[in-house]
């Protein structure tokens, strides 16, 4: 038997798509299934200002493949430098989509992010009269807590007294991995917005600890508690506004992952929506998997829904994936869920 699933072309609302040979290898991974994606600004250097967004996006279309479309939805890097004229022209103009804040230190190249708030106040003004979303990445940075805690304790200590400080501010809390995160976002009116990552949907702390380390399912936030992912695929598959897919697909070289210190993310943009129709359909929400990855992000960014679609195929046997794919003399491993995948895209 074979069924099908024809949903509006989905998007993804967090993309690392990364520069040069990388972004080279990574971008059609993406623009084969997605029609538009947010796309994270931590290069090194970041993506700081509206010109450094207009150069990146640029280097983007000119690597896209003849006959591939896809529309990259540019973020800017809040650094504590960050001038709130610049901000406002880049958004007015329609470059920049959302406006990225990593406290520092709290991930990949995020050194260039905020500690002080009481600096980026301005900046943080300005977005909640213009209403452009400030994605978040939420976790506190502290040393003593523990790495588990992170999300939670920057819900209660950084998130929540921001958004109390700054009325009207538009929140995306990105790649939530808690109960706690589902409830806050939950908490929210439409100025409240979460992402959900693929692969939180799939694996717990077990799959990264338990029988061996297995640094391929290492990223940030680190995966939870199992109790957290089930509140994760209630929220996604729920089908409510307010969740939306942001796959953080974050390609690292094997070198760097397969190492001493280890790079975190996970690399899910080639088999993420066979991964999710899996998912959801699990879960019974086949029918909101529209909802989670077509719908509800371009409702959030106050976008249109894209007129295009993607249908999904249920096959008899597995579906195969590439194991890894190649970034210029580099090889990137595609995130294995570790089950049997019957989902694939029609061509
Ligand atoms: O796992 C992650 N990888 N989390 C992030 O927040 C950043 C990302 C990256 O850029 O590699
Ligand atoms: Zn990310």
């Amino acid at each position: 038997m074979t069924t099908t699933l024809t949903l509006r072309r989905p998007d993804d609302w967090h993309l690392h798509l990364r520069d040069g040979e990388m972004m080279k290898a990574v971008l059609p991974e993406s623009a084969r299934h997605f029609a538009r994606a947010i796309i994270m600004p931590n290069l090194v250097p970041p993506v700081v200002t509206a010109a450094d967004a207009a150069a990146y996006r640029a280097r983007i279309l000119a690597a896209l493949p003849d006959g591939m479309a896809f529309e990259p939805l540019m973020t800017l890097y809040l650094t504590e430098d960050t001038d709130p004229a610049d901000v406002r022209a880049a958004a007015a103009s329609g470059l920049v989509k959302a406006v990225k804040l990593y406290p520092a230190g709290a991930t990949t190249n995020s050194h260039g992010g905020v500690r002080d708030f009481a600096k980026v106040r301005a900046v943080l003004e300005l977005m909640a009269e213009i209403g452009l979303p400030l994605c978040i990445h939420g976790e506190v940075t502290t040393p003593e807590v523990d790495i588990f805690d992170r999300e939670a304790v920057f819900i209660d200590t950084v998130l929540d007294p921001l958004r109390r400080a700054t009325p009207g501010l538009r929140v995306v809390m990105e790649h939530i991995t808690t109960g706690q995160g589902v409830e806050y976002a939950r908490s929210g009116g439409d100025d409240l917005g979460a992402t959900i990552t693929t692969h939180h949907l799939i694996i717990n702390r077990n799959h990264i600890l338990a029988g061996g380390i297995k640094p391929h399912y290492y990223c940030l936030p680190v995966a939870k508690r199992e109790e957290h992912r089930l509140a994760l695929r209630a929220a996604a598959t729920s089908g409510e506004a307010r969740f939306f897919l942001g796959t953080d697909s974050a390609p690292h070289p094997d070198r760097l992952k397969e190492h001493a210190c280890g790079c975190a993310g996970c690399f899910t943009a080639t088999n993420t929506m066979s991964l999710l129709a899996h998912v959801f359909e699990e879960d019974g929400a086949l029918d909101r998997l529209e909802a989670f990855a077509s719908l509800n992000g371009p409702g959030f960014y106050r976008l249109p829904v894209n007129e295009a679609r993607l249908t999904l195929v249920k096959g008899e046997a597995p579906a195969e994936f590439p194991a890894k794919i190649t970034a210029g003399a580099e090889a990137v491993t595609v995130f294995d869920p570790g089950f049997p995948v019957h989902w694939t895209i029609a061509p």
